[in-house]
């Protein structure tokens, strides 16, 4: 087994949900003694950080920024990167095999691809995307989570680097006037039955590819800060990337989320709502960019977003 592999199951040993330091730390979405509210009390280390994601994008206060160029990425278009689909009790994982990437973007170096899964609120119509965008939320969110390269999969190393992650983040809204579409995400929602429990796993039959899982985003639109994981121990290590255009699902795709998955066995509740709330931030400055031309005629509008920390 290889070192990204490995430093996968490491990261599936660690974390039963997203991607947290710690397994001991008993959080939960919708228990107001666990919930998100909670998260700072139970997990003080770093949930009450002051680089805290999610966070609401405000597109005006978003500034063009020339150095945040076109990403590279690396077997997006392989159908058999993705291996297992896994009902954590918290989310819904697909875990990568190696091999995936993501470079440029003005990320430090190349990401290797571990694992991505969703946050969903409750069907198409409660909205349960983590980022939001001038106070909108959007059905869903897909994340990608990648490591830093040159840490070899070492997730205890990528905790302690203020840049060892980077997670990509994509909204899901509805395709109007459509069912059962896009194929991949028909394929892919069609394994939901086979994990409604926790702790459900299966392996993915090679047929669909991240790029088809991402089809119809413009990936050189994009807003770009520096956070934290969204669950529990929140360390404050991701380089976030929010696209811009959302990938657009049917409805009845999107409604199966929170009509198939429970929380724990059968007669648990169903998982919804599984979400962060929008963090604050304590002060937002905008920088002046020269740039922003340059940035528009090449076609890029790649918004940073710079959290003044006072
Ligand atoms: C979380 O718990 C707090 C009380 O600690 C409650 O006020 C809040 O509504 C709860 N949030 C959710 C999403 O259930
Ligand atoms: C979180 O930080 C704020 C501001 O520093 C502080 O008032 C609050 O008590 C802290 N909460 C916890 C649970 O540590
Ligand atoms: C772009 O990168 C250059 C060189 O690293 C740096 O000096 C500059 O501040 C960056 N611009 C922005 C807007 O971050
Ligand atoms: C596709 O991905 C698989 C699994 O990561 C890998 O073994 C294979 O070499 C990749 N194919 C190409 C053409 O890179
Ligand atoms: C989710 O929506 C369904 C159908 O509208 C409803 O019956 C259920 O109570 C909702 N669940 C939550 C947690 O709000
Ligand atoms: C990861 O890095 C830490 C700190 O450098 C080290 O103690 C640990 O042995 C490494 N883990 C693996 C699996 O290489
Ligand atoms: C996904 O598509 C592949 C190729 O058509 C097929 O073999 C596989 O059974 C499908 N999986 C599901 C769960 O629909
Ligand atoms: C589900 O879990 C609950 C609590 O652990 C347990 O009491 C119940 O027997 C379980 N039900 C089934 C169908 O496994
Ligand atoms: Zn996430």
């Amino acid at each position: 087994m290889n070192s990204l592999a490995a430093a996968a199951l490491v990261l599936c040993a660690l974390v039963p949900s997203v991607l947290s330091a710690s397994n001991t730390i008993a959080w939960c979405y919708h228990d107001p003694s666990c919930n998100d509210t909670n998260w700072p009390v139970i997990s003080p280390r770093f949930c009450n950080g002051s680089k805290q994601s999610p966070i609401n994008i405000v597109t005006a206060d978003a500034t063009a920024d020339a150095n945040l160029t076109a990403f590279t990425f690396t077997n997006y278009d392989n159908v058999s990167v993705m291996d297992e689909i896994k009902n954590t009790g918290k989310t819904v994982r697909v875990s990568f095999r190696s091999g995936s990437s993501v470079s440029g973007g003005n990320l430090p170096e190349a990401y290797d691809g571990l694992q991505f899964h969703l946050h969903w609120g409750n069907g198409s119509s409660v909205p349960g995307s983590e980022h939001t965008v001038n106070g909108k939320r959007y059905p869903m969110e897909l994340h990608i989570v990648n490591i830093k390269s040159s840490l070899n999969g070492n997730i205890t190393q990528a905790l302690a680097d203020p840049t060892g992650l980077a997670a990509l983040g994509f909204f899901i809204e509805v395709m109007p006037d459509a069912t059962a579409q896009p194929e991949s995400w028909k394929n892919l929602t069609n394994y939901l039955t086979s994990i409604s429990n926790k702790d459900e796993a299966v392996s993915l039959v090679p047929a669909f590819s991240l790029d088809d899982l991402l089809h119809g985003v413009d990936r050189t639109k994009y807003y770009r800060y520096y956070g934290s994981l969204t669950t529990p121990t929140c360390d404050e290590v991701i380089i976030w990337t929010v696209f811009k255009e959302p990938i657009k699902v049917s409805k009845d795709l999107i409604d199966l989320f929170s009509t198939t998955l429970r929380i724990s066995n059968s007669s648990s509740p169903l998982m919804t709502n599984v979400y962060r709330n929008v963090q604050p931030t304590l002060a937002v400055t905008t920088q002046a960019s020269s740039a922003s031309k340059t940035c528009y005629s090449l076609g890029l509008l790649a918004m940073s977003i710079f959290l003044a920390r006072h």
